[in-house]
């Protein structure tokens, strides 16, 4: 009997309950909803010749299982939506792709202009034969979306955007668009300056994508998952590049004429739309999200919090519960 007891008072104190660990606080709301984890499985597809990375998560069994695509912009990887992406999973199977020259994709010899990215992230849903695809998509991922949603309407059933370069904000007609960061992004696009700026002093991984978190600081795990891609300066061209597409005073005209397209589409098209804004935003502020409720097509608009433009690393919880929910008003669970 007394032996029973023993083992009895021996199993409680090694149970959690009473052990002096329990007097350790227990995380709040915000530690749960930010981890530097990446949960989801790593796997690679072959797009014109190079492999590109993506993880994926959610139901890979269903063969009708919806699909949400993730698509990133710059200077991040799918590793900005590993806050995000638990709260869509339940609602099927989330895949967020890393583009051409960033995160664990291949680096190939090419331009990185806006044109091959474009024929990439074409490739890679043709590559996975992705079909019905909702897409989360931020920067110059969301101008990557919404132009493939526009030439592919019939393989788009929603759109849930973030920071998107498309007008109010672009095309611009000069620096102003960047308020504080209007000299900073001008300098970008000289080459005797951006070159140094953004491959020598790696400044949109150092300097930007802080500074544009505005809630927190990005632990060292998280900055150094950013940094890893971009370790080489000679890898650092993709970076280099974005900045110097962005349609500002009618150049490049390609992509101008991109973004105008995109424009047209969102003005017309009945696809169910939603923006994510904060305050102030970077691209998109509270009055520029006013502006697409008034002239873009079936589009809702819901507030998410204070950040400015890295806000997946602000407020992934927001960010994911208002999609999930956004989506189950439009097409039940
Ligand atoms: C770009 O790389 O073009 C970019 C990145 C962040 C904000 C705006 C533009």
């Amino acid at each position: 009997m007394i032996r029973i007891f023993s083992i009895l008072v021996l199993l409680l104190a090694s149970t959690s309950y009473f052990a002096e660990e329990e007097t350790e606080t227990p995380p709040t709301p915000m530690e749960l909803a930010i981890s530097d984890e990446m949960k989801y499985d790593s796997r690679f597809v072959e797009v014109h010749g190079s492999r590109m990375h993506y993880v994926e998560g959610g139901d890979l069994v269903s063969k009708n299982a919806q699909v949400f695509l993730f698509l990133h912009g710059n200077p991040s990887s799918s590793y900005l939506w590993r806050n995000v992406m638990p709260h869509i999973e339940p609602l099927g199977r989330v895949i967020a792709v890393d583009l051409v020259g960033f995160g664990q994709s291949d680096k190939p010899d090419i331009g990185y202009t806006y044109q091959e990215h474009s024929k990439y992230v074409d490739g890679f849903i043709a590559a996975l034969d992705l079909k019905d695809i909702t897409l989360v998509i931020h920067d110059w991922g969301s101008v990557l979306g919404l132009d493939y949603a526009r030439r592919n309407s019939g393989n788009v059933k929603a759109v849930a955007m973030m920071e998107a370069l498309i007008p109010p904000a672009f095309p611009a007609k000069d620096y102003g668009v960047f308020g504080g960061f209007a000299d900073v992004f001008k300098n970008f696009r000289t080459p005797e300056t951006g070159r140094p700026l953004l491959i020598d002093q790696n400044f949109f991984i150092e300097n930007f994508l802080l500074q544009a978190t505005l809630t927190r600081t990005l632990s060292e795990k998280e900055k150094e998952t950013y940094r890893k891609p971009f370790l080489d300066p000679k890898d650092r061209e993709p970076i280099y590049v974005w900045p110097n597409e962005l349609p500002i005073g009618g150049e490049p005209a390609r992509n101008v004429a991109v973004v105008n397209a995109v424009a047209d589409w969102l003005k017309k098209s009945s696809t169910p739309k939603l923006l994510l804004y904060v305050t102030p935003g970077a691209l998109v502020s509270p009055q520029s999200a006013k502006w697409m409720q008034e002239n873009y097509r079936n589009l809702e608009a819901i507030f998410v919090g204070y950040g400015a433009h890295y806000i997946q690393e602000d407020n992934p919880e927001a960010i994911g519960r208002n999609i999930n929910l956004w989506y189950q008003r439009k097409f039940g669970s």
